[in-house]
């Protein structure tokens, strides 16, 4: 298999729309905010790159928000605390090169102007573009969906003209009122596709390679499984497992660089259930259940339009895919179900079973391996993937202990930066 390569735009609004879907409320806020900030950077005169800059930070702008109520807070009402959330989403972007820049616009997106004070925070020089970011949110967050957007725009302009100096800076504020104007840009908002409005030509395609796919998909497991103590180190595991035993199978190189990048995305779909019942510590109902099991569905739709990930996405979406036909969602049965897939299942379990929680320890060695056993004696998961993980048991839970202590300490720290 040649490697792979990706244009980091597609990638990037796959992965957005993934955060959007924590409630409907949301629907395509990150989109609305790139396109916005986009249009108000240009109308500023920003350079390309800098154009380029904005708008990735407005397709994850708000990343750093974990929970479902977080979400709602932030774009519903600007709290005092709201710079927490624009902090850790600096700090997961900063490292990654391709987004280094963005991430200093993320990081003082909700810093009010006043009157100047906001070109710096703290000693540290605030981007000009952290306050057309800003303002492109506070815009996109008031328009009602339940109403005509058209008719709302004097409204949305009175509270955002009242508010220039104060809260938001006058050029950016000048830029609106220059546009402001225009149906198009508004009816473009609310369209389903907010983002594919914009011609990306004008920009050079970033084209991303497997280590920078592997970096991203590895952020974007922590937005997952950070959500709760419950999930913390969760898709460590599973990727690294899933990898190794995909090198035991004789995958080729790409292929283990592949299967870790959908070890590492296989529960993106996670983020459309809320916290409530992602944490409930009695017995779900059975819509809670049904949210749940609709995970992995989510997750095929959100990667199905990444034409390069489309194997990624095999492996990653039919997780709970069983041999028998009786695995969810699509019910595919053994004959289609390929190694890669079954090599996902099977990480997954046992990643499942042998992982601590905070309200039950993980399963002993012999108590793993008759649950993998079993499941394997039901036709649920492939007999030769499991007798690979139990030939090398020790050295495959060795893997997911490091790994899963290294997402446990980054754990640690994000929760200390996030009180
Ligand atoms: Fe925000
Ligand atoms: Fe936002
Ligand atoms: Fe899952």
């Amino acid at each position: 298999m040649e490697k792979i390569k990706i244009s980091l735009y597609t990638l990037l609004k796959s992965l957005s729309n993934a955060q959007d879907l924590i409630s409907p409320i949301l629907s395509n806020h990150h989109q609305q905010v790139a396109y916005m900030s986009f249009h108000l950077a240009q109308e500023q005169g920003f350079t390309l790159q800098e154009q380029k800059d904005i708008f990735l930070a407005g397709l994850v702008h708000d990343i750093g928000a974990i929970s479902k109520k977080e979400r709602l807070d932030v774009i519903e009402k600007e709290a005092f605390h709201v710079n927490h959330h624009a902090f850790i989403g600096a700090k997961l972007m900063g490292d990654f090169k391709p987004l280094a820049n963005s991430a200093k616009l993320i990081k003082y997106h909700h810093l009010p102007w006043e009157h100047g004070k906001g070109t710096m925070y703290q000693g540290e020089e605030v981007a000009f573009g952290s306050h057309t970011l800003h303002l492109a949110d506070r815009v996109c967050a008031a328009i009602k969906k339940d109403q005509n957007v058209i008719s709302q725009i004097p409204k949305i302009m009175g509270e955002i003209v009242a508010k220039e100096g104060s809260i938001f800076s006058p050029g950016a504020v000048q830029a609106l009122k220059s546009i402001y104007k225009k149906e198009s840009l508004w009816l473009d908002m609310v369209s389903d596709d907010p983002v594919n409005k914009i011609n990306f030509s004008i920009f050079d395609i970033v084209e991303l390679e497997m280590e920078d796919i592997i970096e991203l998909a590895h952020i974007f497991s922590q937005i997952i499984d950070f959500r709760s103590s419950f999930t913390a180190r969760h898709s460590a595991g599973v990727a690294v497992i899933a990898e190794k035993l995909a090198f035991m199978v004789g995958f080729s190189p790409i292929e283990c660089q592949m299967i870790l990048v959908a070890g590492y995305l296989h529960d993106l779909g996670k983020l459309s259930i809320s916290n409530s019942v992602l944490e409930k510590p009695s017995k779900l109902n059975e819509d809670e259940f049904n949210e749940i099991r609709a995970h992995s569905y989510y997750t095929y739709q959100l990667l199905e339009p990444i034409p390069q990930f489309r194997l990624i996405n095999e492996w990653a979406s039919y997780h709970h895919e069983r041999l028998d036909g009786k695995g969810y969602p699509f019910h595919i049965e053994g004959q289609n179900l390929s190694l890669g897939s079954r090599i996902m299942a099977v990480a997954d379990v046992f990643t499942a079973i042998t992982e601590n929680r905070p309200y039950r320890e993980g399963m002993t060695q012999e108590c793993a391996i008759m649950t993998l056993e079993n499941m394997v004696a039901g036709n649920m998961i492939d007999e030769r993937v499991v007798t690979l993980l139990i030939d090398n048991y020790d050295m495959i839970d060795a893997l997911r202990e490091i790994a899963q202590k290294e997402a446990e300490e980054k754990y640690a720290q994000f929760l200390t930066l996030y009180i």
